[in-house]
């Protein structure tokens, strides 16, 4: 890995899951994080438990005034280097089922969220003279996937809007590339019955579910030095979930 010290971190949707793994693995690594969510409960805890490198901050990802707050309290610790926008929901339904209601708070969740956090962390990244933004997709915006209509919509937009921002933002040293996970053992698979998750599993080529830690050691390489060369790259980690 690159030299993480002396570099901050800011990760949505870090209370639990993949982004407290992710929290956990920088920290390890000597970066300083800050992980912003609405679990305050779980996001201080975690921060307690990784001690002074680690700090909490409430982030409702749908809300720009909150992203300004996070990207401020981030800045305050030292060098800004990279954003994980990883909040998401996750609430798979058919298409003729899927209520208007929920389709927007997907929408606004996963797809203005990380928009939001993009546009807002430019400026700071700027003064940082680079930065790496890592957007959390899915294997659902590699192929087709059945069942999850919002869902696969907010998360091809996140795969479009991660090519597009790479784009403008190459001149200005700032990399985006997106991660696309198959099923990974975190408590987003709830939505789902025992029998019905252990069913899927066996449709993935590696039978079995991913972790966290893997999932953090692919975006902890993305945010680092060793993927200079990387932007507006879609990387799967999925078991051969999406071939
Ligand atoms: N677990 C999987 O199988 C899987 C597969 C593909 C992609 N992903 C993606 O990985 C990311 C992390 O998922 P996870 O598996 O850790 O799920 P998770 O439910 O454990 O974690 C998601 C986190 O996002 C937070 N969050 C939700 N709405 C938010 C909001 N408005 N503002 C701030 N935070 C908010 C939640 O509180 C939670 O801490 C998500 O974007 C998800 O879509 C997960």
């Amino acid at each position: 890995m690159g030299r993480m010290t002396d570099r901050v971190f800011l990760i949505s949707g870090g209370a639990r899951g993949l982004g407290a793994a992710q929290a956990r693995l920088l920290v390890a690594q000597g970066a300083t994080v800050v992980i912003g969510d609405l679990l305050d409960e779980q996001g201080q805890a975690l921060a307690s438990e990784l001690g002074p490198s680690c700090v909490y901050v409430h982030l409702d990802v749908t809300d720009e005034m909150q992203w300004r707050s996070a990207v401020a309290r981030a800045e305050s610790l030292g060098k800004l280097h990279g954003l994980v926008n990883n909040a998401g929901v996750y609430k798979p339904l058919p298409l003729v089922d899927t209520e208007t209601a929920e389709y927007e708070r997907h929408i606004r969740i996963n797809q203005l969220g990380t928009f939001l956090g993009m546009r807002e962390v430019v400026a700071a990244f700027e003064r940082t003279g680079s930065g790496a933004i890592v957007n959390m997709s899915s294997t659902v915006a590699l192929r087709s996937a059945g069942n999850a209509i919002a869902y696969t919509a907010s998360k091809w937009a996140v795969r479009g809007m991660t090519k597009g921002a790479a784009l403008e933002l190459a001149p200005k040293n700032i990399r985006v590339n997106s991660v696309h996970p198959g099923p990974i053992d975190t408590d987003m698979l709830n939505v789902r019955s025992r029998e019905e998750n252990l069913r899927r599993v066996q449709q993935v080529p590696m039978k079995r579910l991913g972790t966290p830690e893997e999932i953090a050691g692919l975006v902890a390489f993305l945010l680092s030095d060793d993927s200079v060369y990387m932007t507006g790259s879609e990387v799967a980690m999925d078991g051969g979930a999406a071939l």
